[in-house]
């Protein structure tokens, strides 16, 4: 009897907490930086053009994960590298990370989560120049629950610190956000942002103004399991050029996807991403003028991602 009861309590909340996900009530929504992800990550993944880059991933049987990059840019033959290395204790929500990078700089990042409260996410973080005694500090907190998500950063850098504070809000797959910037050294608002957007399953909508005069949205649609598409609009008030852009994404198969861009400028972009084994992953990418295929200035790309 008392497994029959509890079996039918279980299921009245089942359905319920069901209900709420479908309708997207429950939802947290994402950081301001966020909006509009989907759309951005179909015009910038998949391509590295006049790159060839290498990427590696690793992770010792201690749970230390270390990153290297390396790229050399192909039309001036300037190499550049990072390393990072990253450590979680867990136990603790703590986060440790250090980064080096071939423009000598050391970076070290601190970050506490969900310790203090649920949802709450502490970073702290410093980078020095050694060879200009350059050194800079930031302070991040951000906190994100159902409906809402905030961030308050302050930049320790300038004469006295910049302040950035954003905040974003959901519900029902309705998202509005709202971004500023203050310089406490002239105490004035230097810069705010504010985006409107619609999320549901497979459509994204986002519209946004940049300090009241650039004006910017972007869609995205997940047409079917393989493809995935992205337009993009911006202007500036003053000028009567629209810049604009669409892609799209195909997956060819488990291991293979095609990506293809053109924007109102006619540059066309197209990248081809191969699994070539779990953990081995080969990019290459291509941009062309289409005004001026005779011309010469095309781009190629070669990325290589390796994760062990
Ligand atoms: C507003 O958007 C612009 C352009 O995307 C960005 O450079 C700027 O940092 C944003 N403002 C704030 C306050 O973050
Ligand atoms: C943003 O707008 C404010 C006030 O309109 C202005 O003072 C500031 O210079 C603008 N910032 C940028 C980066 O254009
Ligand atoms: C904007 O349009 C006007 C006429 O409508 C034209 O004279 C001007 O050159 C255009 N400006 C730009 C930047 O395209
Ligand atoms: C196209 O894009 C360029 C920059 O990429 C911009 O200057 C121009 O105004 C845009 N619009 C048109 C209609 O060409």
């Amino acid at each position: 009897y008392s497994k029959v009861t509890t079996f039918s309590r279980y299921a009245a909340v089942s359905r319920v907490t069901g209900f709420f996900k479908r309708s997207g009530k429950m939802a947290v929504p994402p950081a301001y930086v966020d909006l509009g992800k989907s759309a951005k990550d179909i015009f910038n993944k998949g391509y590295g053009f006049g790159l060839v880059k290498l990427d590696v991933k690793t992770k010792s049987s201690s749970g230390v994960e270390f990153k290297t990059s390396g790229s050399s840019n192909i039309d001036n033959s300037k190499v550049t590298g990072t390393l990072e290395t990253k450590y979680k204790w867990a136990e603790y929500g703590l986060t440790f990370t250090e980064k080096w990078s071939t423009e000598n700089t050391l970076g070290t990042e601190v970050c506490v989560e969900d310790q203090i409260t649920k949802g709450l996410k502490l970073n702290f973080e410093t980078t020095f120049s050694p060879n200009t005694g350059k050194k800079s500090g930031k302070i991040k907190t951000a906190y994100k629950r159902e409906y809402v998500n905030a961030g308050l950063d302050v930049d320790l850098d300038f004469a006295g610190p910049t302040i950035h504070g954003a905040a974003v809000a959901g519900y029902d797959g309705w998202l509005a956000g709202y971004q500023m910037t203050i310089d406490s050294a002239k105490s004035k608002m230097t810069h705010s942002n504010f985006s409107i957007g619609y999320k549901t399953g497979d459509f994204q909508l986002h519209t946004n103004v940049n300090n009241g005069s650039e004006f910017g949205g972007s869609i995205y649609q997940k047409v079917n399991d393989k493809l995935e598409t992205a337009v993009n609009l911006a202007w500036t008030a003053g000028s009567n050029g629209t810049r604009f852009g669409i892609a799209a994404k195909y997956q060819l198969d488990s291991s293979a996807s095609l990506s293809a861009k053109v924007n109102n400028a006619s540059l066309v972009g197209i990248g081809y991403t191969q699994t070539l084994r779990p953990g081995m992953k080969v990019t290459l990418s291509a941009l062309v003028d289409g005004k001026n295929i005779n011309a010469g200035g095309h781009k190629l790309g070669l990325g290589l991602e390796l994760e062990a």
